[in-house]
């Protein structure tokens, strides 16, 4: 794939090779060297790399590496894939080549790689004040669909009472993940990036079973939470669980519409809006 295939005609040129062509490390690298000015630093290495790809059903074929004449790698952006949607992720292109189309390039490349998989919609979310992504998006006539929060919590006990609460096993969790997918949570938060990434615990509440809680438990982080509750108030008291059982552990949950109505229990646990992204869509014409 050449970049001349698109009609324009930027010098020097370059070439897309499928992101599956390099190793973890090598991919972790290059998406690196496109972030080194970025908003938020969000550095990868090759084990992260692999699980991200692993967890939001990255396909590597449909993924793809820009490098120029010389093989040097100027730009990345990656594909995932699921039902009839695809999902645009790790989107880069280094500081030295911007600016001469191959954004676009990519972009364009990306899009024909989900339609030749048969996706109808692409997905996509850029963080709030990335202007060159956001005008790159809007000229592609991708449309804002919700704004969607990044919060944080650091370590500490709660100040509110703990909840009694019960486990919930394996297929509780599943369960309770599989109906909560009606409320539409961000690609990173649907059940099956959760349940592809694992270590996953739950618990409800003892007097309220149908309120729950379940979170990804890393290394002293907890990330993926996701409440299925009430009320704020029930939300309030299993949170307070949460913390109360880790409280040396940060807290990073993504993606959380402002629309949601259990956002005040998370401003009760001592939550804060790290950053927002805005969630884009663009329905895709079946060629
Ligand atoms: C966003 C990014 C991929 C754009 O790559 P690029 O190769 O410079 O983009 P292009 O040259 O194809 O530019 C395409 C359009 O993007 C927009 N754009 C690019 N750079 C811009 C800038 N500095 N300011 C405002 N708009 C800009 C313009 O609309 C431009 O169209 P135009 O040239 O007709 O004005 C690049 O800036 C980048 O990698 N940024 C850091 C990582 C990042 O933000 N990734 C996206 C995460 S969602």
């Amino acid at each position: 794939m050449r970049n001349d295939s698109l009609g324009s005609a930027p010098v020097p040129t370059f070439r897309a090779r499928s992101a599956a062509e390099y190793s973890w490390d090598t991919l972790a690298d290059i998406y690196n060297h496109t972030r080194l000015d970025y908003i938020v630093p969000m550095p990868m290495n090759g084990r992260r790399m692999a699980d991200y790809v692993q967890a939001y059903q990255v396909d590597l074929a449909a993924s793809l590496v820009v490098h120029d004449d010389d093989e040097n790698p100027l730009g990345i952006g990656m594909l995932g894939l699921r039902d009839s949607r695809c999902w645009i992720t790790r989107l880069g292109v280094s500081p030295e080549g911007r600016g001469r189309g191959l954004g676009t390039f990519l972009m364009h490349a990306l899009l024909d790689q989900g339609r030749m998989r048969g996706a109808a919609l692409a997905q996509l979310e850029v963080i709030q004040g990335n202007l060159p992504a956001l005008q790159l998006f809007q000229k592609l006539d991708f449309k804002p669909s919700r704004e969607l929060l990044v919060l944080r919590r650091p370590p500490g006990p709660p100040e509110t009472p703990d909840a009694a609460c019960v486990s919930l096993e394996q297929d509780a969790i599943e369960r309770c993940l599989i109906e909560r997918d009606a409320v539409a949570p961000s690609w990173l938060d649907e059940s099956c990036s959760l349940l592809r990434l694992g270590s996953l615990m739950g618990f409800a509440l003892h007097d309220a079973p149908n309120n729950w809680l379940v979170c990804h438990t890393g290394a002293f982080q907890l990330t993926h939470v996701c409440i299925g509750a009430d009320s704020p108030e029930h939300a309030i008291r299993l949170l307070s669980h949460l913390h109360t059982q880790f409280p040396r552990f940060d807290t990073k949950l993504e993606n959380l519409p402002t629309y949601s109505p259990l956002l005040p229990a998370f401003w009760t646990l001592g939550y804060y809006n790290e950053f927002s992204r805005l969630e884009m869509l663009l329905p895709l014409p079946i060629p």
